[in-house]
């Protein structure tokens, strides 16, 4: 069914919204509109009465103990994270239900059922308690591809109480340096490397790098993932004493590993991502309330029941690969898929080879990942049967209308509910989005906070917002998943989420509500980009940039994107000595790779003898932004020299843009 984009256009200019499907609703694990009120009149019963969905091993004495801004779910409670999402299922009929179905991006496919996950996940266990004396509280860093041994290298963590801390395998060993540094691991779990578009990804080289300045790392254990025969590029040099390969250490340890009893607030995880600084926070995440809120918003916006094969094509180096991906659905004991590689290898049409292999019933993606789709055309999708599709998901930036659309008309068949939903490192699960069962959908919002989620748009001052108005989004009370903090430092918790509004959550997206209520997410409104769904601080890149030697000074912007959403403008101020051209352009960006990663690369370097000003010193990001997207400038007036910003704009024609 392929719809164009002159299609598309008239459908939204008749401002469709899309009621769900009767057969749907009707099904649905969630179909009574009334539970808005219901977790509205009482949140805290509310959130008891999901949190029973899971096994304690002790009740909580209290559910929510706030004292702004920290918050305490399920006190007293005792959990295990990995119980819930394996022991608990191999006592059941689950236990022969595959749990990940695996494809690598060569065509190689793997299934573990539950029984094979738990034989996996406590042998690994074993290796990290018997092998290297992994205990709880240990933190353990994980630089994978996805890779089965991804997801049960972080299970076992849970299982035994170790923090993981999962870096995205596209990020530098100088990222995993950092990262592994600020919150001291132990051990770091990694492969000799990985496939992404038919190209190896050295990540253990990374390691290696990465591992002369951590002095913390006692071991590595090494996931053998590429095979023999390799050629000098891709050779794995494994230090003696300190690196194991996988498949070795874990011959000899006990086939058991019981799982620490935890406490519901005892650190899950730790996250890493940008802020508007120069430095990643690392997000810290508890095991009580993250695990109710993964496993509840899995059950309700995806409407996962027994029998569907979910499919969430996030990398786990993600929130969204270790919510829904790893926590959400196991917990849930449903099937999910994983897939290592790029959607566009061998060809277009990967993804939609893959749903049709596995028979995909939910399936949830990227919207830069959807306008990709868009641009590379229908034929890809109309070689697939995609017919097992009965409910499709966006997340990670906002998703524009035309782009829901496609999606919709293309990938759901017109059939499917779209659940467009808004989240983020910081919040743990999914807060803004449709419920599939109950809310009509419009193309491009997501819709309204789920039951027990109280969201607002506000003003400068703090004022809500009156409906059709736009501001800043806030969250009004504190919710299940909500982090805990930043990894040993309460104080920049304290200052980045909450000393704007003093008890409400600043999320730092814009967003506006229709005259209906409907919340429309407008995108950041610090220094955060948002580039192909990763979110990037433009502070990250700028100390990237002058760590070079050719660099005096540089500024950079998230600029509109077509595909990507934004991509990374940089303005270069170069030091007397230093020849600017296409040559430095070239070897800031790789330079920006090598201190970041490949996400990071800027699409523009452009230089100049000066970066606009106020006249108190304060680099006008807004005039650059307007410079690298061809528009009128703004206002001009608190500009030191107004010269700067005219030699500048025929600098960006010129070089740039
Ligand atoms: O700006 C919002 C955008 O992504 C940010 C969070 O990024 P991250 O922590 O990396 O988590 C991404 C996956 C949850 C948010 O502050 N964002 C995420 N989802 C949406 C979105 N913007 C609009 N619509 C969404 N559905």
């Amino acid at each position: 069914m392929a719809v164009e984009t002159q299609a598309i256009e008239a459908l939204l200019k008749e401002n469709r919204s899309f009621p769900p499907p009767e057969d749907f609703a009707q099904q649905a694990n969630l179909n009574d509109p009334e539970i808005y009120t219901r977790a509205a009149e009482d949140p805290e019963a509310f959130w008891a009465d999901v949190a029973r969905g899971l096994d304690w091993f002790r009740p909580w004495e209290q559910v929510l103990h706030w004292e702004v801004p920290f918050a305490k779910w399920f006190v007293g409670g005792k959990l295990n994270a990995c119980y819930n999402c394996v022991d608990r299922h191999v006592r059941t009929a689950r236990r022969n239900k595959a749990a990940i179905i695996w494809e690598g991006e060569n065509g190689e496919s793997r299934v573990l059922t539950y029984w094979d996950l738990y034989r996996e996940v406590n042998r690994f266990a074993s290796v990290l308690r018997e092998h290297f004396g992994i205990r709880k509280g240990d933190r353990v860093c994980i630089y994978m591809p996805m890779v089965p041994e991804l997801p049960i290298a972080m299970l076992a963590c849970a299982r035994i109480g170790a923090v993981h801390t999962v870096v995205f395998g596209g990020f530098s060993a100088e990222s995993l340096k950092e990262r592994i540094n600020d919150c001291q691991c132990r051990l770091v779990i990694t492969a000799d490397g990985g496939y992404r578009r038919g190209t190896v990804i050295p990540l253990k080289r990374s390691v290696d790098e990465a591992l002369q300045e951590c002095p913390s790392v006692e071991g590595v254990v090494v996931v053998r993932r590429l095979g023999l025969g390799l050629t000098d590029a891709t050779f794995t040099h494994m230090q003696e004493v300190r690196d194991h390969w996988w498949h070795r250490v874990i011959e000899d340890v006990s086939p058991r590993s019981d799982c620490e009893e935890m406490d519901s607030e005892d650190l899950l995880f730790i996250l890493y991502t940008s802020g508007s600084t120069g430095k990643p926070k690392g997000i810290v995440h508890t095991t009580g309330g993250y695990l109710t809120g993964v496993y509840a918003t899995t059950k309700w916006v995806f409407d996962l029941k027994e029998e569907d094969v979910f499919w969430c094509t996030a990398d786990c180096g993600w929130v969204t690969g270790h919510s829904y991906l790893v926590y959400g659905p196991l917990a849930n004991g449903a099937t999910i898929v994983m897939y290592e590689g790029a959607p566009d290898f061998p060809d277009r049409d990967r993804f939609w080879a893959i749903c049709e292999k596995y028979g995909v019933t939910v399936f949830y993606t990227a919207p830069t990942a959807i306008r990709a789709f868009m641009k590379w055309g229908t034929e890809h999708v109309e070689k697939h049967d995609l017919s097992t599709l009965r409910l499709i998901g966006s997340v990670g930036e906002p998703i524009n209308p035309e782009a829901w659309m496609w999606y919709h008309q293309n990938i759901g068949g017109g059939r499917c509910p779209v659940v467009d939903t808004w989240w983020q490192t910081e919040t743990g699960h999914i807060l803004i989005s449709p419920l599939p069962g109950i809310t009509t959908t419009r193309p491009g919002s997501a819709t309204f906070p789920l039951p027990g989620i109280e969201a607002d748009v506000v003003d400068e001052a703090g004022q809500s917002v009156p409906l059709g108005g736009g501001g800043y989004l806030v969250l009004k009370r504190p919710w299940p998943g909500m982090l805990r903090g930043l990894y040993g430092d309460p104080e920049r918790y304290r200052e980045v989420y909450w000393s704007r509004y003093g008890t409400m959550y600043f999320a730092g997206d814009g967003a506006k509500r229709d005259e209906d209520g409907y919340f429309w997410l407008l995108g950041r409104v610090d220094d955060v980009m948002n580039v192909a769904g990763h979110r990037i601080s433009t502070m990250e890149v700028e100390s990237a940039l002058v760590d070079h030697p050719a660099v005096a000074e540089a500024a950079v912007i998230g600029k509109h994107h077509e595909l990507k959403g934004q991509a990374i403008a940089a303005f270069v101020t170069v030091k007397d000595g230093f020849k600017a051209g296409t040559e430095l352009q070239d070897e800031l960006k790789e330079h920006v790779v090598k201190k970041i990663g490949a996400i990071s690369r800027p699409d523009d370097i452009i230089f100049t003898s000066e970066l606009p000003k106020t006249r108190s010193g304060k680099i006008m990001r807004r005039l650059l932004r307007d410079i690298a997207e061809g528009r009128a400038l703004g206002d001009t007036t608190t500009l030191a020299d107004p010269n700067v910003v005219a030699m500048l704009r025929e600098r960006y024609e010129e070089e740039g843009g």
